[in-house]
């Protein structure tokens, strides 16, 4: 018998790979914690549930820059300990969907979907909680210093079909979403800290995407919205039409440095970022770090701090 495994992984694209592994065993994806393009495939058997416990057989998970930044802060944040792994290699956090294949847990029957945090695995044990009909809390005792955000898990066969038809797109953006909704609350409820441009650092992330489509969308905000991405990206951006804007980088002289600016950045680059402050001078009127999906051109805290912010 083999398990149908779905990876779906996205640029411009919904990708979905399937490739068939032996359903009689666990096998999990481990990432080196200090070399994250240093991985191993881990295969052991599948654990058998202790008194309260779930085994879950994960099935889909979305893969994005995110997911690369779980790993980046991994330490600072607590990634790496909802599923430890040992020595130096940690499980990459996902979001994805999990059918309970055994339970020895009063409430939660074999066959119920999941929807939630996971590793990149094909199983994995979780031990509800706080079990109600449309969730319940993983409780196992080393997960409960970490946020607790990442705790919960949607019981998805009593959610509306109107939810449960979105399951793609569920494991794929709404993590994302929901922060370009954050963004996008923080800087109304800011007034946009009166800037009359809105830049956003590797805007064709689907993060930046999100945030660029709301402002675009909303008719109180009449702030110029420029886009920051890569030569390949550009014309993808170009025909979303959500950015007034679309530079590339290490062109931002482009950028009108007359106007009072918030600048958004998803990219992680502190050479970037530095570039925009050096131009825009006092103009940049608020400067927010959300992402790093160029994390290997992060930079340390002291030289930001050379900035005049
Ligand atoms: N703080 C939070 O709570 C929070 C929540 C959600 C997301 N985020 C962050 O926001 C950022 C965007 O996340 P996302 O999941 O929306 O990203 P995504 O859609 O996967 O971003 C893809 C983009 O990353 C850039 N990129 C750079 N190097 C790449 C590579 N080697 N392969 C593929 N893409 C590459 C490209 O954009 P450009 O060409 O435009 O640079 C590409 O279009 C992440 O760093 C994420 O951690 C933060």
């Amino acid at each position: 018998m083999t398990l149908k495994y779905y990876v779906i992984y996205s640029d411009t694209i919904l990708l979905t790979v399937k490739k068939c592994l032996p359903m009689s065993k666990n096998i999990e994806l481990w990432v080196n914690r200090k070399d994250f393009r240093s991985t191993q495939i881990v295969t052991t058997d599948i654990p058998a549930p202790a008194s309260g416990e779930l085994v879950v057989a994960i099935d889909k998970f979305g893969l994005t820059a995110n997911n690369v930044s779980y790993a980046v802060s991994g330490d600072m944040i607590g990634y790496w300990g909802y599923f430890p792994a040992t020595d130096d290699w940690g499980k990459v956090c996902v979001w994805g969907c999990a059918n309970v294949i055994e339970s020895n847990c009063d409430g939660i029957a074999i066959g119920e979907r999941l929807w939630g945090f996971y590793p990149m695995a094909s199983h994995v044990l979780l031990t509800p909680g706080n079990i109600r009909t449309d969730q319940f809390t993983d409780v196992t005792s080393y997960r409960q210093t970490l946020p607790e955000l990442y705790n919960f898990y949607r019981r998805t066969d009593f959610e509306p079909d109107a939810v449960r038809q979105f399951e793609n797109e569920r494991c794929l953006l709404v993590p994302l979403f929901t922060t370009s909704f954050v963004i996008y609350d923080y800087l109304l409820y800011n007034d946009l800290f009166s800037a009359d441009q809105i830049v956003i650092g590797s805007v064709s992330s689907k993060t930046g995407l999100g945030l660029a489509k709301m402002l675009r969308n909303d008719p109180n905000i009449s702030a110029k919205i420029v886009g920051i991405t890569s030569n390949g990206n550009n014309e993808f951006v170009e025909q979303l039409a959500c950015c007034d804007q679309v530079i590339t980088y290490g062109n931002e002289e482009e950028l009108d440095k007359s106007l009072p600016s918030a600048y958004i950045d998803m990219s992680g680059n502190t050479g970037l970022t530095k570039r925009l402050h050096t131009l825009l001078g006092d103009n940049m009127v608020e400067s927010a770090m959300v992402g790093a999906t160029h994390w290997d051109k992060g930079g340390k805290q002291e030289t930001l701090s050379l900035i005049h912010i």
